[in-house]
């Protein structure tokens, strides 16, 4: 049997459930040894899932243990943990947004290439099967040129007063940073490089939110299409939930996650193409995390990429607050002039 990869969780919250449920799929690669959370009755639930896993309150007493960290963490800790477990000599899968700022990003970044360890976002829509195969569909051209992507997320997420997630310092931002990072990161993946765009949010409807709890965010790419994103953590009703919209020149393709399908509109009739179990599908993302470790590849969504997208986000919140069109240009480390160490500028 091939040798298992040893893990410890770190933060056993909310979302370490959801990595956890799925976990039994990969039974034969993935080894859970530790469970570390600060709170030690949480610590002790998740190591109680895991037969002979430790239950620990300090991440660092569990690190000779283990070959890898899944950290699910508030946002403020992701870089001092992640950099430390990282420079310990661990592959780390690094819940998202990768840190609250651009220099703890090139720190985990640089910690990494130091280490020569994984570093990988964990940013769970890119490894859903309907997201795989809408990129898949899109980038074979199948329905005609893709000229607008539309992508809602309605939900009703209520933290309580004082809790990390309510406070812009420690969360890093309001509902755009902290959940819209997802969809900017998809849009990027499935439209290329952005040139421009707008951000605006508000905190009217979601009063528990130090800031905005509602996003709307219009990005134009180089190719000339646009992307779309509406979040909202303050839905108290809603129709479409998750979904994705992606307006090609022959028709529609549609991710319902209400139903867990994929469906192509076209001429007024819905072609279902795919349909998955219900849930964020954790387990592709760590399986693709395990396929990284063993085989030595760069993960998909890896520390540049994830800058990228976050650059854009912070982009789009400096532009607001001076209420002009943020120029998105040259915001990838792939895009930064190594003489200069500036962003090179593209004619549009
Ligand atoms: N991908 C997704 O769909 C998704 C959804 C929700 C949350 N998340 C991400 O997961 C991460 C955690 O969010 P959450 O909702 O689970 O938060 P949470 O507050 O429910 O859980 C965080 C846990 O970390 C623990 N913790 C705090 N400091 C610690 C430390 N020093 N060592 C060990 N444990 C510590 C807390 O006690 C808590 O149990 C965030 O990055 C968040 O953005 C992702």
């Amino acid at each position: 049997m091939m040798k298992r990869t040893r893990l410890a969780i770190v933060g056993c919250g909310g979302m370490s459930e959801v990595h956890t449920q799925r976990f039994f799929k990969l039974g034969d690669r993935l080894h859970v040894v530790a469970c570390v959370d600060i709170i030690e009755e949480r610590a002790r639930a998740a190591a109680a899932m895991f037969p002979g896993a430790k239950a620990a309150t300090d991440y660092r007493t569990v690190l000779d243990d283990v070959d890898a960290v899944l950290l699910v963490l508030p946002h403020h800790l992701h870089a001092p943990i992640g950099i430390d477990c990282l420079l310990a000599g661990k592959h780390v899968l690094l819940e998202k947004p990768m840190a609250n700022t651009e220099q703890e990003c090139l720190e985990l970044i640089a910690a990494s290439e130091k280490a020569g360890r994984v570093l990988m976002i964990a940013y769970c829509m890119r490894y859903h099967p309907l997201v795989v195969r809408m990129k898949e569909l899109l980038d074979a051209k199948r329905y005609g040129e893709v000229f607008q992507v539309s992508i809602w997320t309605e939900q009703l997420t209520i933290y309580p007063p004082g809790h990390w997630a309510v406070k812009a310092e420690t969360l890093g931002g309001g509902q755009f940073f902290s959940h819209g990072c997802h969809y900017i990161d998809i849009l990027l993946w499935f439209l290329g490089r952005p040139v421009c765009g707008s951000h605006l949010g508000t905190n009217l409807g979601t009063p528990w939110m130090e800031r905005e709890g509602t996003s709307n965010v219009t990005i134009q790419f180089e190719s000339g299409a646009l992307g779309y994103h509406f979040g909202t953590w303050g839905a108290r009703g809603t129709r479409l939930g998750y979904s994705f919209h992606a307006h090609c020149t022959e028709g529609m393709l549609e991710a319902r996650f209400t139903e867990n399908k994929l469906i192509f509109h076209h001429g007024g009739k819905e072609e279902v193409l795919l349909e998955t179990e219900p849930g964020k599908h954790t387990e592709n993302e760590m399986a693709h995390f395990l396929d990284c470790i063993e085989t030595g590849r760069r993960p998909l969504t890896d520390g540049p990429g994830s800058l990228q997208g976050l650059r854009v986000i912070w982009r789009l919140y400096e532009a607001e607050q001076k209420g002009v069109v943020a120029d998105l240009r040259g915001l990838g480390l792939d895009e930064i002039d190594p003489q200069s160490l500036k962003p090179i500028r593209r004619s549009k």
